[in-house]
């Protein structure tokens, strides 16, 4: 606390130093489209903490048959049959080592595990307007479940598995009710045991809490079926270290029932997750401008700060992460979502959610919908992989509180440098015409400022070919990122420049830069 205190007076300090260098900044920006700024970095402490495999992203069990606004864009991308013995699927998740998985979505709370002392039919989804969610109950055949562990195992991903958290209830004007009957989701983890699948954590439920989508459980219920599942992950665990995590409610933020909900759980779960849509219905034709829009994206902030808070004040441990995140609803918006655009909504969400103590974050999806991060026809990597590429590779996890002196169309985070030394500083300009210089001033580098020049800085810019937010295709550097033949991710190679120099911040442009040669306090 005394930390922060110092900082503020510090930050209110180079305000008020910079507001003459601003204003010449600002002068020049009328004639040459030339914005001067500076990034404070806050050395001194960490603000926040990310897992080290903080990218996540969601498989779902939607089938072709899904469709938003007449059409239909899940293709084969189902848990249930996608091509699982894809070379560029294989390479993408194997780039990361290790990428989080969340296996899960709206038709979760209707799927049966066609285990063997399960009873009903082992059937797919079928649609039908008349059910929830449009589609009538599916099944999980084992083999399928022992493909899917088996692609994991290979691509060396950490595996989150949504449980059907409806079996047993029923259904009261729009409240499930009942205990949950948790014999079949036993009987699904009790197999994965015995065949020695890996699951980082079970989760139980999708979108349940709060109002619901479609239907909700009480608080209080939804605490006892957590502390249920916590019982049968001690019993079928019992010997095995470190026991699957357990995670639950994975729906949308609501400030009374997840208070509710964390107090009555007590050490039941481990992880909390909330899922983020702050774009609006993927029909919306102004998605580009809520994107691009700085209020828009620090609205999130709010629910961030809040659950924190109420985190903070639990006795139980408990870490928040955002378990589903597709920013647009309704399976996204082709050439929005899975369009280089959307990397200023994702790559800021990942750097807020941080700053707030978020300790993964689960994109949907890897693929399917038109929000993958990789296209569901051809496999082939959209904009936003190559972002959560980056990010994973450069941003440790330590997080930085960063202020930024200047237009507000920058946004910067900053992070301990992953794996390496030093810091890596995220700028982000929202701006179509403008180039931003940044300045960057490190507070509490250990190193004496002439230590500074060397080895240079690292670099990496993203852009769109002719700055084409809707271009499916990223830059890096300005040459064109894409898998070769073989299959395989491309290395991601920054350009070097003078670390004396200001940060150059094409418009509609993101960097990332490294800045090895500093030893920041919090980072040491
Ligand atoms: C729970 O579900 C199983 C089928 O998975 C069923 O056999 C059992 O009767 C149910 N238990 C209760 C208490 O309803
Ligand atoms: C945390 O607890 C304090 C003291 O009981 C209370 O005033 C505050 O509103 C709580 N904050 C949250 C976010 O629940
Ligand atoms: C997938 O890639 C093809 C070829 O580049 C492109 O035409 C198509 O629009 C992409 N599909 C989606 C859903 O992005």
């Amino acid at each position: 606390m005394g930390c922060l205190i110092r900082l503020l007076g510090l930050c209110l300090w180079m305000y008020l130093a910079s507001l003459s260098f601003i204003s010449v900044g600002a002068m020049c920006a009328r004639v040459g489209e030339v914005e001067k700024g500076i990034v404070l970095v806050h050395g001194k402490c960490a603000i926040g903490r990310i897992d080290d495999d903080f990218v996540c992203a969601t498989l779902d069990w939607w089938p072709p048959q899904k469709c938003d606004y007449g059409k239909c864009s899940w293709g084969h991308a189902s848990l249930l049959n996608l091509d699982l013995n894809n070379k560029i699927l294989l390479n993408a998740v194997k780039a990361f080592s290790s990428m989080k998985i969340r296996v899960g979505g709206t038709l979760q709370d209707k799927v049966i595990y066609g285990t063997e002392d399960n009873r009903e039919p082992c059937t797919p989804f079928v649609l039908n307007a008349n059910e929830m969610f449009g589609f009538t109950r599916g099944c999980l055949p084992m083999k399928r479940w022992d493909e899917l562990n088996s692609f994991f195992q290979k691509a060396g991903a950490k595996v989150i598995f949504g449980l059907n958290e409806l079996a047993g209830k029923s259904i009261k004007s729009g409240f499930a009710v009942g205990p949950w009957n948790y014999t079949n989701a036993e009987s699904l983890i009790r197999y994965t045991v015995r065949k020695k699948y890996h699951i980082h954590g079970w989760e139980l439920g999708n979108e349940l809490c709060g109002h619901g989508i479609g239907v909700s459980v009480a608080a209080d219920q939804y605490a006892s079926d957590v502390a249920s599942l916590r019982k049968i992950v001690q019993n079928e665990y019992r010997g095995i270290e470190p026991k699957p995590l357990v995670i639950a409610p994975g729906g949308f933020f609501d400030a009374d029932w997840f208070k509710e909900f964390i107090s009555k759980s007590g050490k039941s779960a481990d992880v909390v997750t909330h899922h983020i849509y702050n774009l609006g219905p993927g029909v919306d034709d102004h998605l580009i401008e809520s994107i691009l829009n700085p209020s828009r994206l620090d609205g999130e902030a709010d629910t961030f700060r809040s659950l924190k808070g109420i985190l903070q004040n639990s006795t139980n441990k408990a870490k928040s992460w955002v378990g589903e995140a597709g920013g647009a609803y309704n399976s996204g918006h082709h050439l929005v979502s899975d369009a280089f655009v959307y990397s200023f909504w994702y790559l800021d969400q990942l750097g807020m959610s941080a700053v707030y103590d978020t300790r993964t974050y689960c994109r949907q999806s890897l693929i399917g919908g038109n929000y993958g991060l990789l296209n569901t026809s051809t496999f082939m990597p959209n904009p936003d992989y190559y972002s959560a590429l980056l990010w994973h590779r450069l941003m440790g996890q330590r997080v930085l509180l960063t202020t930024f002196y200047g237009t507000k169309k920058i946004r910067t985070y900053a992070h301990c440098a992953k794996e390496s030394k030093g810091v890596t500083i995220l700028v982000l300009n929202l701006d179509s015409s403008t180039t931003v210089e940044v300045n960057v001033d490190l507070k509490f580098n250990k190193l004496p400022r002439s230590g500074v020049h060397e080895p240079a800085r690292r670099e990496y810019h993203l852009t769109a070919p002719e700055r084409n937010l809707h271009s499916q295709i990223m830059l890096l550097n300005g040459k064109i990122l894409s898998v070769n033949s073989a299959g395989e991710i491309p290395p991601l190679e920054p350009i070097y420049v003078d670390s004396t120099k200001p940060i150059t911040v094409g418009p509609l442009s993101i960097v990332f830069a490294h800045i090895p040669n500093v030893i920041l306090a919090a980072c040491s």
